[in-house]
Order: structure tokens, then sequence, then C-alpha cells
């Protein structure tokens, strides 16, 4: 998606070879025009796919997920990572482990808003080690919903997340996949440039 890889180029900053700081559009700041592009581009890559609920976890994956949600005209349901004082009763629940922050979190939604009839796109802003994915693969599938997809806005090739998930079946799409970020430089894959230079 040439928009999101010029942005990532101009703005984007490696922090070190495995973290790339995208806070001015999309993890503090948010482009909220890049926003309303990338969620146009997940509705047109899952158009066939039935969609009935989007999900994702909260922070950064709300923008991309609720931009996703206007353009294939279905709700998001974002996951809590901190106990909230009115979510309390019927949760679904599962535990994410983040290698990148050394922590473990308990996510959870309310069972009232996913449901067997439901056909879920994942939508998250990073794909690292997939671990939030899982999670979120696993809320939905204790509520007995089908996981159609996973949409991912940057997607870090050289850790192992799109590949356990693709491994497990599931249809990864990623607007951006970086190759490596050695020597403080923003390499993509070129799968990923090629589509931005044709589109
Ligand atoms: P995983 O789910 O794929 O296993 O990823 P991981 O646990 O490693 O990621 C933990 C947090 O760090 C996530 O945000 C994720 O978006 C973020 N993250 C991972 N790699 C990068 C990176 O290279 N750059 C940036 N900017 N973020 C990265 P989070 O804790 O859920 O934060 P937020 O959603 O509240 O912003």
């Amino acid at each position: 998606m040439e928009l999101l890889i010029e942005k990532i180029k101009n703005e984007g900053c490696v922090l070190s070879s495995s973290i790339l700081k995208v806070d001015s559009f999309l993890n503090h700041q948010i482009d909220p025009h890049l926003m309303l592009e990338i969620g146009k581009e997940f509705a047109e890559r899952f158009a066939d796919s039935g969609i009935t609920k989007i999900l994702t976890i909260e922070s950064s994956g709300i923008a991309p997920a609720v931009m996703a949600g206007l353009h294939l005209q279905v709700p998001v349901v974002f996951a809590r990572k901190r106990k909230s004082l009115t979510l309390v009763n019927d949760l679904i629940t599962a535990s994410v482990h983040s290698f990148t922050k050394e922590e473990t979190n308990e996510i959870s939604i309310s069972n009232k808003y996913l449901s067997e009839n439901d056909k879920v796109l994942i939508i998250d802003d990073f794909l690292a080690n997939g671990q939030a994915a899982l999670g979120l693969i696993e809320i939905a599938i204790k509520a007995k919903a089908s996981v159609e997809g996973i949409g991912i806005v940057i997607e870090k090739g050289f850790q192992e997340g799109g590949r356990i998930l693709r491994n497990k079946g599931y249809r990864v799409e990623s607007l951006a996949i970086l190759n490596s970020l050695e020597n403080g430089i923003v390499s993509f894959e070129k799968s990923t440039e090629r589509k931005a230079e044709l589109a």
C-alpha cells in the first residue's frame, strides 16, 4: 500500500534492529486520512469474506479497525487489556504474552458482542510474534465465531508471527511487510513494494 509505505519511509524511525517507531501516524498521533485509506484497503481485500464483525485489541488496533468497520459496514469490538469498571460479567478471556514488552495481559471482551453467527476479521497495527492475534483467535474460538482473516498494518516479516498464523491456515493480509530494520534502514519485502508501485 503505497501511501503507508511512503509514510513509513518518511516518518518511521528505527529504534533498534527489531523496533520501528511510528508514533507520528499510528501509535500515538493518528493520521485519520491514512487510517481511512487503510480501512478501505482491508475492506477491499476481505470484501468477499462475509465479515460480520471486526475484532481488535486496544489501543493502537482500534483506529485501523474502526475504519475497516466503516468501509465494511460492520461493528468493531476491541479486547481490553485492563479490567473495566463496567465490563465485569460474562467475559471471554485469553492470556497474551508480549515478548517485546516482556509482560502478560489477560485480554477480554463481553460475550454479548461475539457469537457463533459471527464471521470475524481480526485487525491489528503490528504483527511481531503473533501473540496478540493468537489471543484474539482464542477469544473468537471460545465464542464459536469463525475467523475469516487477519488484517495487519505493519508486519515484521523477520519475526515469526506471520509464519505461525499462516501455518495454522489463517489468511493474513499485511499492508506493509518489513524484511529488516538492520543498520537503521527500513527494508520492505519485495511483494509489498511491488504492490505499492502497481497501485
Ligand atoms: P505480537 O502480539 O505480534 O506477539 O507482538 P508483541 O507482543 O511483540 O507486541 C507488543 C506490543 O508492542 C504491541 O503494542 C505491538 O503493537 C507493539 N510492537 C511490537 N513491535 C513493534 C514495533 O516494531 N514498533 C512499534 N511501534 N510497536 C511494536 P501494544 O503494547 O499492544 O501497544 P498499543 O496497541 O497500546 O499501542
